[in-house]
């Protein structure tokens, strides 16, 4: 039987839409950020079976507007823009595509902390701009230095992993982590504010959840060191934006590398643009054609298998809490 798979953003990649086309799945792309009453209007009009979130938020009103409605898949792993609440009150699970995009956005962070580390995003736009910093420019180097993670899932492990060349510690906060990995480098932080006080870089790995909202506000940069730098690659809203700003402003922290904000995009007339240790990237961690490829298909298997009633793996399903009441 044929399906009708709706997508919150533009078409999967090649492989996946080959796959769909395989298994006689129609894919219905719509505009990224959609106006809440038209992407609403148009599962409306479409009926979709399975929709997957690639953009702005996923309501109970618009899940509500598809009486076919099977799964929905997160294209990606951050499900905070989905009501996983309205969807098991229909029987409708929420799948991620777990560590599918992991690589690419451990990666991304690996890259900010050089970058702000070593200025580069500046040091290019006053190149660009026509000075040639060479005698006041001045970088931290990272080798030997030690790394918080906040977080130590399929994001953080790379990560762990990715600075062991530096002779970087690495010290892992996760109240929810079963078993540390065994590393010579990797240790594990009960206590967040040992954490921030410990390290020269801390990196943010975990989801937003109910409960960790502003996990960093103004108290935690206040115990991070001069020298410090910060890294978000996870949800904006775990960091006070406000408290953020005026930490790099004051020098209390060294630098910090955003690729999530609170709220996406900031406005142009937010105090991050008038920052200079400060490296923004769009939301553009998992943007990689490798990470597309795996994302794309796993959400897409994801659907098909409750099309035809093969059980998914619970670890993926983000509602399965709320389902099973
Ligand atoms: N920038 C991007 O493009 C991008 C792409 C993918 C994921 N993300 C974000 O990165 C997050 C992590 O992704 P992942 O694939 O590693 O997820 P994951 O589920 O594999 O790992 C998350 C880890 O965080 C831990 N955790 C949960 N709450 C915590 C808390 N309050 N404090 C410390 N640790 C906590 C969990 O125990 C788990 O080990 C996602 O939730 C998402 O928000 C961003």
């Amino acid at each position: 039987m044929s399906r009708t798979v709706l997508i919150t953003g533009p078409e999967l990649a090649t492989d996946a839409m080959n796959l769909a086309a395989a298994e006689g799945v129609r894919i219905i792309p719509t505009t990224p950020y959609l106006p809440a009453d038209e992407l609403q209007a148009i599962i409306q009009a479409e009926q979709p079976d399975a929709i997957i979130v690639r953009q702005g938020q996923l309501t109970r009103a618009m899940i509500g507007a598809s009486a076919k409605l099977k799964v929905i898949a997160k294209h990606g792993v951050g499900y905070n823009t989905i009501d996983i609440q309205a969807a098991a009150e229909r029987g409708v699970p929420v799948t991620i595509a777990t560590g599918a995009n992991a690589q690419s956005v451990a990666e991304h962070a690996f890259a900010l902390m050089f970058s702000v580390a070593r200025q580069t995003a500046l040091l290019d736009a006053r190149l660009r701009a026509g000075h040639w910093d060479k005698a006041t420019a001045n970088g931290i180097e990272l080798s030997g230095k030690t790394l918080g993670l906040i977080g130590l899932g399929s994001i953080g492990s790379i990560l762990m992993d990715l600075v062991a060349p530096l002779r970087m510690t690495v010290k892992v906060y996760d109240p929810y982590l079963k078993e540390l990995p065994q590393r010579a480098h990797v240790e594990r932080e009960e206590n967040l504010d040992r954490l921030l006080a410990d390290c020269d870089v801390i990196s943010l790995h975990c989801p937003l959840t109910d409960s960790n909202h502003h996990l960093i506000g103004a108290p935690q940069l206040a115990r991070m060191r001069p020298n410090s730098i910060i890294i978000n690659t996870a949800r904006g809203e775990l960091i006070d934006t406000t408290a953020l700003v005026e930490a790099l402003r004051e020098g209390k922290i060294a630098g910090a590398g955003l690729d999530t904000f609170n709220p996406e995009p900031p406005p142009a007339d937010s105090p991050l643009w008038g920052l200079t240790n400060l490296v923004a990237t769009p939301h553009i961690g998992a943007n990689t054609s490798q990470a597309r490829d795996r994302v794309g298909q796993v959400a897409l298997r994801q659907i098909l298998d409750v099309c035809n009633s093969i059980a998914l793996d619970p670890r993926c399903v983000v509602n399965r809490h709320l389902l099973d009441n």
